[in-house]
């Protein structure tokens, strides 16, 4: 029986799959989650998914669209001739006929990623880089016959200060409409006292904003009302270029080797972004014309894709970006669908892989006013790094991988409902107990919920208790001499039962294995090796306080992370989870202007440490691949 190598992205699940089989038979085997409203019978239109086109030597496998069964009619008419063109096709109707490399869109999954709807806010002042000026103008007549630009441009001056004003250019465009649908009574708005970015009739009292945070896995939004600088609404997706690449450097070989790579990587993440921004004003009743400012962070890589900037030299010594400093342009030239004249300002990046949702991490904790040392630790595909003071401040990037996102672990799956967040073992009988996200009560006190994975902060739980309970030695090998039925011997490699199978939604046990055990100590060995070169480097044995930032950060638990090492050690009561505090440096820079400043002053002050380039660092390394032990 011929049977045919099929990837589902962004999850990175594969398997070999019988030849003639459907997609949703192979999502189905393999543990994918597909939305399939109608049950796998072409009505509803859900199961869509794309075929990437071409070889993929990091996955092993070389894609095409000839690799399944023609469109059915059913498929023409659910799917439409532009998307069969694009690539997408439904499930539950093409059969495979060979490899396959499949990206399954976030509106196809069972599954969506549950959103942490606010950053923990911080207050402060509200100076945002917008003004609203409310005008009335006398209308034009044989006697004063100026210019619309000049008649609103002299008012603007004489009863707001503002000399010497342009104005975008699109907006002039509309601008003898908007002045006499209005009356003559227009709400101007102003960016930073320089530009018309636009035009409204009548009395308008509230604008807002979007802060983004353009992560390697995870995109997040921050919708805020600019009157109060509040999150009126909040969104995350999945980046959707991790089906080119699951890291920077291989999304950096991609835009290189492929052609049009920059340009697909750059539409892609920007459609993603429109998405998001529509499903945004769509949950407060604004249209996405309404945003008329965005900030956007992002390590340097994703911020060179979101530009369209060739980020060939990110990737090789001495890692120069094509700029460091701050950016403003306009959305439309990025492709953003808000409000075309609005701005988009780009928070400057320091060095190499440490770039802008750095600096936001930054603006928002302020290490640098402080005398505490305090040791910051973004967690995402990326594992960044601060440590400091008001003294000096250094930062490291270091490659932690995505297991802490939930990715590349066997029963793997990201923070949304039915994902395994808390695990907890008994010592003595190796029983089992689990919380997934969405429920409040532990899996003995309520028997019907059922899991269909774990998340990466329910990883992170698992193996510090599997360590505990002895389950595991320090060296992160299993213990074949322990005796429990939860420990399975028999396959490829050892495993242990989290969730028995009728406990699981997917009909099967979900297990912890070795190889998941391994993907922990390789990125809890980055972030911790990395750190101790830092602390060598200041030459500190401690650290006052560890801040963890990142959304993952937020639901870690503090303990649990000491168990494993995550971190040099410190007092669990002066470990604090923030949240995505790159998210809340860009609401914070959307706000107020001057930590617009204080981001671009910050971003040249902070020392940037190439740890691949520290003579200690691959000893580090090696010896920080153990957990402590127990
Ligand atoms: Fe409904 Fe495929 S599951 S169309």
């Amino acid at each position: 029986m011929t049977r045919h190598l099929v990837v589902f992205q962004p999850s990175g699940k594969r398997g070999r799959i019988r030849r003639g089989s459907s997609i949703l038979e192979a999502a189905r085997g393999l543990g994918v989650d597909l939305e399939t409203i109608c049950g796998g019978r072409q009505t509803c239109g859900k199961c869509r998914v794309r075929v990437e086109e071409g070889s993929r030597s990091a996955l092993g496998i070389s894609s095409g669209r000839r690799h399944l069964s023609p469109p059915t009619e059913r498929e023409w008419e659910l799917l439409g001739e532009m998307a069969i063109a694009q690539g997408y096709r439904l499930a539950c109707a093409a059969t495979i006929q060979g490899d396959l490399h499949l990206f399954v869109p976030e509106g196809s999954r069972a599954v969506r990623q549950v959103v942490p709807k606010t950053t923990i806010q911080r207050a402060i002042p509200l100076k945002p880089a917008l003004r609203r000026c409310y005008v009335e103008l006398p209308p034009p007549s044989l006697e004063d016959p100026r210019g619309d630009w000049e008649r609103l441009s002299q008012e603007l001056g004489r009863n707001f200060g503002l000399a010497g004003l342009d104005i975008d250019y699109q907006v002039l465009g509309r601008l003898a409409q908007e002045l006499r649908s209005g009356d003559w009574k227009v709400t101007v708005t102003v960016w930073h006292d320089r530009e018309v970015v636009k035009v409204e009739p009548g009395l308008v009292d509230k604008s807002y904003g979007l802060a983004l945070d353009i992560g390697t896995t995870t995109l997040a939004g921050y919708l805020c009302d600019l009157s109060s600088g509040q999150v009126m609404a909040a969104g995350a997706a999945l980046n959707p270029q991790v089906s080119y690449g699951e890291d920077v450097v291989s999304r950096i070989a991609y835009a290189m080797e492929t052609p049009q790579g920059l340009d697909r990587l750059h539409d892609v993440v920007v459609e993603a972004l429109n998405d998001m921004v529509r499903n945004l004003v769509g949950e407060v009743g604004l249209a996405a014309e309404d945003i008329s400012e965005v900030t956007v962070v992002g390590n340097t890589a994703m911020h060179h894709l979101f530009l369209r900037l060739d980020p060939r030299h990110l990737g090789r010594i001495p890692f120069a970006p094509t700029l460091h400093r701050p950016l403003d342009i306009k959305a439309r030239d990025l492709g953003l669908r808000v409000h075309p004249a609005a701005n988009v300002h780009v928070l400057p990046i320091e060095a190499g892989f440490v770039g802008a949702d750095n600096v936001a991490v930054l603006i928002a904790e302020e290490p640098y006013n402080q005398e505490e040392m305090a040791l910051i630790v973004d967690i995402g595909t990326n594992g960044e790094l601060v440590l400091g003071n008001r003294q000096r401040l250094l930062s490291a990037s270091c490659a932690t991988g995505p297991a802490f996102e939930g990715a590349h672990i066997r029963f793997g799956m990201r923070a949304a409902p039915g994902a395994i967040e808390k695990v907890s073992i008994d010592p003595h009988s190796l029983e089992v107990g689990f919380k997934v996200v969405g429920e409040e009560r532990w899996s003995g006190e309520r028997p019907e919920v059922k899991a269909r994975g774990i998340c990466g902060s329910g990883i992170i739980d698992a193996v510090a208790e599997m360590l505990k309970a002895g389950i595991i030695k320090p060296n992160g090998t299993f213990n074949r001499d322990i005796s429990s039925p939860r420990l399975l011997l028999g396959g490829t490699e050892p495993e242990f039962v989290i969730a028995r199978a009728q406990e699981s939604a997917l009909g099967r046990e979900i297990t912890v294995s070795q190889g998941d055990v391994r993907a922990v100590q390789l990125a809890k060995g980055a972030l911790y090796s990395g750190a101790r070169v830092l602390m060598a480097k200041l030459g500190i044995q401690r650290v006052d306080k560890v801040v963890l930032a990142g959304s993952f950060g937020l639901s870690i638990d503090r303990e649990k992370a000491l168990t494993l090492g995550l971190f040099p050690y410190c007092e669990p009561e002066r470990v604090h989870c923030v949240g995505n505090a790159a998210g809340e440096g860009a609401r914070l820079a959307l706000i107020n202007v001057d930590k617009r400043r204080e981001a671009a002053e910050v971003a040249r002050w902070v020392e940037y440490v190439e740890l691949t380039l520290e003579p200690s660092f691959p000893e580090e390394f090696a010896a920080a691949m153990a957990f402590p032990a127990p």
